[in-house]
């Protein structure tokens, strides 16, 4: 039988009967009697490991992708034995392991299957290679549907596709092109609005079919390794995604600058040049917060090095970007130039940290600077000493974040466009061949780093970037999608992308604004940082062989419309914040695309454009030229337009308005919106008043959170920081908002100005704990002070 056609043998094994059961610390192991072992561990109600082994032996138990290399929780899920099977039960589902092949059902307890076998875990042994190609079915319910899986510049709805995951560079990639960057072997399927996810947590080239082989199967197969998921039981959506980053793990917060705008070419140089972008910025008034150097820093493209001809002092030059308000941001590649001369390169060569092929020599492949070696980022020494080197670059001249590039890894001129299969790898002290390797070698090089910065920019948060990840990059770095066009397809695959990076627990992306390579129009240009503004990370960036993609180089109307939008993401940095606590606090993801917000309507199920910044703002970019606006879906519930202040029913299709200025963009009834006042850049300000904007609702409460905190450092990890709850419950003539507020940080504002929209009644009387206020009725807008715990308008 073959069921991967790919893989043209048909010399699948199956497991045959369980001839015995054993259960020890939370694992739960069914022999079969021909030495396959399945050990199930619950470790929590709704997530349960299967891992599978053929020669009655497991593999170390050890992951990349989970802290301290393997999952830590478990319990004694209670086992029962029947006449055809065994049963395992947790508090929210039930697992039936059967006994003649070992087929696996998992139901909810409503008795609704979830997830069912089909052929379940098969194998063929890989003579060339040792071990097995790995692979699991399953029977896929016609209208199962597929999202998640990453960086796939596709649909959002995966059914009906064969994906690969194997870090490619992937230069001016197009729509729907497979694989990409990134490799993040987790979906999630939605039957009857159920949904569930799965992890394979296998750093082989991995594959994944969703019904496109065959219409009712979905599986799932690898090279080699062990066939090892995790299943993660909803029904909601967004629990899937918050289990699996529960495991895979969380960001910590970054410094709130982070969040600000970026601006990238490759490359800023001279330093004149980098003043010449920087005073524009200020002179133009357009907030940025943070400066890019791309490799034309370096001496002849060597890491950690300064061409001093362009940069004669760069501590200077740092300090004084940093007095104006511009953190510096450098590239690092991890191919090392083969120079006799480079203390980077004699260190490593010193001390044995380059990657070495099969028999014995190095590796030796082309990136920029020529000819060069790479460090093995899967050695932990190694990983130590690379971090080590960001002393120089981050403790002494001042650099505030490092952007890992090409860490796929890239080599130039093959046409693998990587290393050969049989490089070897430390893999933390269990050696074996780049396959194995390859696709977490982009997340141990940014760990690396971040480990660096972390620790030379101290008390400091670090700010790292990454091309390459696998699962679990998301702990140490930020990401961007690589080497865009500036096409209008590339605005939707912009859009697309950084949806499913959100829904795949790694929530801190976004696109190099206005397109990697090509030039983009003017409207392009204006078009993308709309949406890119909505985005957790927040970069413009071009290739800059083409003509310039700075705001202005686009005239008038597009630096208006840029200042417009990137003032507004300023205004909205303690919503923005307060998303990125609750990502990194709960695994919330940023950004919700709309199935994931209303996975109970059926209309969420396809749609692609629309998604929800947070959790109470709806945008929708403008994809196509010379538009005036465009139909969008409104999520079911009442919404306001943003910029109208018109109040709409959702849970239907309708044309919005927006012109070359604009986006549609809505705000959910109930809302509370926070903003602070525009600056330049984080910190220009001291903020004297934080404003909230009220969406009018009438019944039941809704709730709003804002996070603060001293915007950098780790005092807030003591308890320094500020979390105000909202409740606002609205009535025919009055509104109440209560305020609870935790933490110890003292906010600088003392005042709260707070503006109603949507009231159906004009306001009375105000009341503040029972003390009346005045209205202030030039602004529109109520003042009140920080501290209250009752806010109540009455007509
Ligand atoms: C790669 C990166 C790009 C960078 C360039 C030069 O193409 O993806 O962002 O500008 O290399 O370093």
């Amino acid at each position: 039988m073959i069921i991967n056609t790919e893989l043209k043998q048909n010399h699948n094994l199956f497991p045959g009967k369980v001839i015995s059961f054993s259960q020890e610390e939370g694992k739960v192991n069914f022999l079969t009697n021909n030495e396959v072992i399945l050990q199930v561990t619950v470790l929590k109600d709704s997530v349960v490991r299967f891992r599978y082994a053929t020669d009655n032996n497991f593999e170390k138990d050890f992951s990349y992708a989970i802290e301290n290399g393997s999952p830590k929780e478990y319990f004694d899920a209670k086992v029962e034995e029947h006449e055809n099977q065994y049963s395992i039960h947790t508090n929210t589902i039930k697992i039936t392991i059967q006994k003649d092949d070992l087929g696996t059902t998992i139901y909810d307890h409503h008795d609704n299957v979830i997830c069912k076998d089909d052929l379940g875990f098969h194998w063929e042994q890989s003579y060339e290679h040792g071990g097995n190609i790995v692979k699991m079915s399953k029977h896929a319910p016609l209208g199962e549907l597929y999202y998640g899986l990453g960086d796939k510049p596709m649909h959002l709805n995966l059914k009906g596709k064969r994906i690969e995951n194997w870090a490619t560079d992937q230069y001016a990639f197009s729509k729907d092109q497979d694989p990409l960057y990134k490799s993040i072997p987790f979906y999630i399927g939605m039957y009857e609005q159920r949904a569930y996810g799965i992890f394979f947590d296998n750093t082989f080239r991995t594959f994944f079919d969703f019904c496109k082989e065959r219409r009712d199967v979905t599986s799932f197969w690898a090279p080699g390794g062990e066939m090892n998921y995790y299943f993660f039981h909803g029904p909601n959506m967004q629990d899937v995604v918050t289990q699996y980053t529960d495991l895979t793990g969380k960001p910590e917060l970054p410094p709130l600058w982070a969040l600000g705008y970026h601006q990238c070419k490759w490359s800023y140089y001279p330093e004149k040049e980098v003043k010449e972008i920087t005073s524009k910025f200020r002179e133009l008034k357009i907030p940025c917060d943070a400066i890019y150097l791309d490799i034309d820093y370096m001496d002849g493209f060597r890491c950690f090095t300064w061409n001093k001809e362009y940069f004669p002092d760069p501590k200077r030059m740092v300090a004084e970007l940093a007095e104006d308000g511009f953190k510096t941001i450098v590239i690092i590649d991890p191919g090392i130039k083969i120079d006799k001369e480079y203390w980077v390169y004699k260190e490593a060569i010193e001390k044995d940290y380059f990657c070495r092929r099969a028999d014995g020599p190095l590796m030796r492949g082309k990136v920029w600077p020529g000819e060069c070696y790479f460090p093995d980022f899967t050695n932990p020494e190694v990983r130590e000493w690379w971090s080590d080197l960001f002393k120089e670059i981050i403790d002494e001249i001042g650099v505030k974040g490092v952007w890992n590039d090409m860490n796929e890894p890239a080599i130039m001129e093959v046409p693998s466009k990587t290393f050969p299969d049989d490089v070897r790898h430390d893999y933390d002290g269990q050696p074996c061949s780049h396959r194995k390797a390859h696709n977490i070698y982009g997340t141990q090089m940014a760990r690396a780093t971040y480990n660096g910065v972390r620790k030379f920019v101290y008390p400091h948060r670090p700010f790292i970037i990454t091309r390459s990840a696998y699962s679990g990059a998301q702990r140490f770095t930020s990401s961007w999608m690589g080497d865009n066009v500036a096409t209008w397809e590339h605005l939707w695959v912009a859009n697309v992308q950084m949806q499913r990076m959100s829904m795949s627990g790694m929530s801190f992306t976004g696109s190099d604004i206005g397109g990697f390579a090509e030039h983009p129009s003017g409207e392009l240009y204006a078009r993308w940082i709309q949406l890119g503004v909505f985005h957790p990370f927040c970069r413009t960036h071009s290739s800059g062989d083409h003509g310039d993609q700075e705001p202005w180089t686009f005239g008038e109307e597009v630096i208006n419309i840029t200042r417009k939008f990137v003032e507004l993401r300023y205004q909205l940095l303690p919503y923005l914040y307060t998303m990125f606590w609750e990502y990194a606090e709960e695994g919330i993801p940023m950004l919700k695309p709309l199935v994931l917000f209303d996975q109970s309507d059926s209309q969420t199920h396809y749609k692609t454009d629309e998604f929800i910044f947070g959790n109470q703002i709806l945008v929708c970019p403008i994809q196509e030229p010379n538009s005036k606006g465009r139909r969008m879906f409104i999520p079911k519930g009442h919404w306001y337009n943003y910029w109208t202040r018109e109040f709409v029913k959702g849970g239907m299709e309708r044309w919005v308005d927006a012109d070359i200025d604009s986006i549609p963009l809505f705000i959910k009834e109930g809302a509370i919106i926070p903003k602070y006042p525009i600056q330049q850049y984080v910190g220009e300000k001291r903020i004297e008043e934080l404003r909230l904007e009220v969406y009018y609702k009438l019944g039941n409460t809704e709730t709003s959170r804002v996070y603060e905190d001293a915007q950098d450092g780790y005092d807030y990890t003591k308890g320094e920081y500020s979390l105000r709850s909202f409740s606002l419950t609205g009535k025919e003539t009055e509104v109440i908002i209560e305020q609870i507020v935790e933490g110890n940080y003292i906010t600088e504002y003392e005042t709260i100005r707070v503006e109603c929209i949507g009231l159906p009644f004009t306001i009375g009387k105000i009341e503040v704990d029972g003390v009346m206020v005045p209205f202030d009725t030039e602004n529109n807008t109520l003042v009140i002070p920080k501290v209250f715990a009752k806010l109540h308008l009455t007509s």
